[in-house]
């Protein structure tokens, strides 16, 4: 805190220094270092820096209205999904952006190399000197309390005038990275964790749910079909972060004892990014990933799966991966059609400019056809993850609404919504027009409930839901049963990945962004859950109940019924 106000002086310093340049537009600002970083010292002006410059992109809401026109069941163009550089061309920035950006990165002596297919992110190899100088910036070197690693970042940025209307996010700036907390939303109930690890080929697959839900269990519940798939080309991805690695022989050991039907053999194929890797000795492997790839491989029997480990040796953080995973699934000719993701963060963590321009990339993956799934959230009402607040923590990117939120229930006698299911309302986007009518009925019902904790004009969380609870998995050669919203999110993503086989061999397009369908012909085609709630932010949270909620959505999926909504 001391030192917050010694930074002070050195940012208007260093904005007295680049007043010659002409005025300064102030992008954005915080007043202290995020919690658990602390100040090291000013970084020294030879650092290298490399800049990542997101460029105003073109026509955002044309975009928008092309991913609506794709994917809104009543409309002409539905399934017409855009080829890569149509979409691309809706965010490519107009050559006057380019030429603005350009002179002014020639005028300092640097050059940018384009980051993306459509060039609305650049990428400028500088130095903590020159960035300073050009964003009026003060750079200092931060330490990240548990981890040790070292961070260059300013409390604030700015960029001269006549850029105001071209640029729309420079990183690394004010943003710092999260290494611990953007991390798995898994918990295990410890209760039944040494029981369990009692030896992995004496139990017996539960052919229903009983006290935990195995792929037999989903397989009844939901009516998933157990029958191979017959498309090569359809790929569900899942997506890696952090240094959480899959593991081939704990999926072996999964698939022999809950997969009997299907070859142990059936596996993942690899991708990476980022300096990213799996190693498979038993002790490097993921909770988090060992559950994704088991229920993926596990319950979208047949399907390409594709795990994507995303590294941190060329970013720092998840955020930047999340950024790159995007970028890298854009570059793609035939990106998955299903993607699953069960990481996310706090939404008032992440920078607005950076938030809006990731929920744009997604819109521009869904208007190519890609499904988009992630994990509603660990912490109720409070986010991610449980954490005391003053009021409801929205979850990014499950605000963003061009992606399919997916939310946790438990039991089945009801179904009920789990505790710890995150949903609530984005301080970032506006209720969309798929919500237009489930929304504002559950406002009604709220009353006067928690007027001021959460925002009533954003988008409502999850979309929809699956079980969440006490999932069978086996990680470092131990059996385990995990729970989170990350148990939910694969399950949705496997069974849409099981509807695009179906679509495909029929010759037809696969389903695309979900939210449009899911919301108007295959909402009867979920089960409603009607009790439960998540409590957070010292409340009890919001509660499940008849039609759509900030609990658990739509509800939970139908296997049959969601068939003949996708025309089958
Ligand atoms: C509530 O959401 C709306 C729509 O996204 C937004 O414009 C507004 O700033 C939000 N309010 C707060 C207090 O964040």
């Amino acid at each position: 805190m001391v030192s917050a106000g010694l930074l002070k002086v050195a940012v208007l310093l260093s904005l007295a220094a680049s007043g010659a340049l002409g005025r300064s537009i102030p992008m954005s600002r915080r007043d202290t270092a995020a919690s658990g970083f602390t100040l090291t010292g000013a970084a020294a002006p030879d650092t290298p820096l490399t800049l990542k410059i997101a460029l105003t992109q073109s026509n955002p809401s044309g975009l928008e209205d092309a991913l609506y026109d794709v994917s809104t069941p009543s409309s002409l163009q539905y399934g017409q999904h855009l080829s890569k550089e149509a979409a691309a061309a809706y965010v490519a920035p107009s050559s006057d952006t380019t030429s603005a950006v350009n002179s002014w990165l020639q005028q300092n002596g640097l050059s940018a190399t384009t980051l993306t297919p459509a060039g609305d992110w650049i990428s400028v190899e500088t130095t903590v000197g020159q960035a300073n100088e050009l964003l009026g910036a003060s750079y200092n070197a931060y330490t990240h309390d548990s981890t040790g690693k070292q961070v260059y970042r300013t409390l604030e940025y700015s960029i001269p005038d006549e850029l105001e209307s071209h640029v729309a996010v420079v990183h690394p700036t004010v943003m710092f990275p999260k290494y611990s907390t953007l991390s798995p939303i898994v918990s295990t109930r410890s209760s039944k964790r040494q029981q369990a690890r009692a030896d992995v080929s004496s139990e017996s697959a539960a052919a229903s749910c009983g006290s935990t839900v195995t792929p037999a269990c989903l397989q009844s519940l939901y009516g998933i079909p157990t029958t191979p798939a017959t498309e090569s080309s359809n790929v569900l991805g899942v997506t890696g972060y952090g240094d959480n690695w899959a593991n081939k022989a704990d999926l072996k050991s999964f698939l022999s004892k809950y997969r009997t039907d299907i070859s142990s053999s059936t596996t993942y194929s690899l991708e990476t990014l980022d300096g990213g890797s799996d190693p498979q000795s038993s002790s490097d492997a993921g909770v988090e990933a060992d559950l994704d790839v088991e229920y993926t491989v596990g319950i979208a029997t047949g399907v390409p799966v594709t795990f994507l480990s995303v590294g941190e040796t060329t970013n720092d953080g998840e955020l930047d991966g999340f950024l790159d995973t995007i970028n890298y699934y854009l570059a793609q000719d035939s990106p998955p059609q299903t993607i699953t993701t069960s990481y996310g963060d706090w939404e008032p963590d992440i920078d607005e400019g950076m938030a809006v321009n990731l929920c744009n990339a997604y819109a521009q993956l869904g208007a190519r056809g890609v499904s988009i799934m992630f994990a509603s959230g660990d912490g109720g009402v409070s986010g991610v993850q449980s954490k005391d607040c003053t009021t409801f923590l929205p979850e990014f990117p499950s605000g963003c609404p061009y992606v399919t939120s997916v939310g946790g229930t438990t039991g089945t006698n009801p179904e009920t919504a789990v505790s710890f299911s995150g949903g609530g309302f984005s301080n970032y986007w506006a209720q969309p027009s798929y919500q237009s009518t489930v929304v504002p009925e559950y406002l009604k019902y709220l009353g006067t409930t928690y007027t001021g904790l959460y925002n009533a004009s954003g988008r409502g969380f999850p979309d929809v839901a699956t079980q969440a609870q006490d999932f069978e998995i086996v990680t470092g050669g131990s059996a385990e049963p995990v729970s989170g919203t990350s148990c939910a999110s694969p399950t949705f993503a496997a069974i849409i990945s099981l509807l695009n086989d179906e679509l495909i061999a029929a010759g037809k397009s696969p389903l695309g962004f979900l939210n449009p369908w899911l919301y108007s012909t295959a909402a009867s085609a979920l089960t409603d859950i009607t009790s439960g709630n998540n409590p957070g932010c010292n409340t009890n949270g919001f509660s499940a109940t008849t039609g759509w909620d900030p609990v658990t959505g739509l509800g939970t999926p139908v296997f049959s019924k969601l068939k003949t909504a996708a025309g089958l």
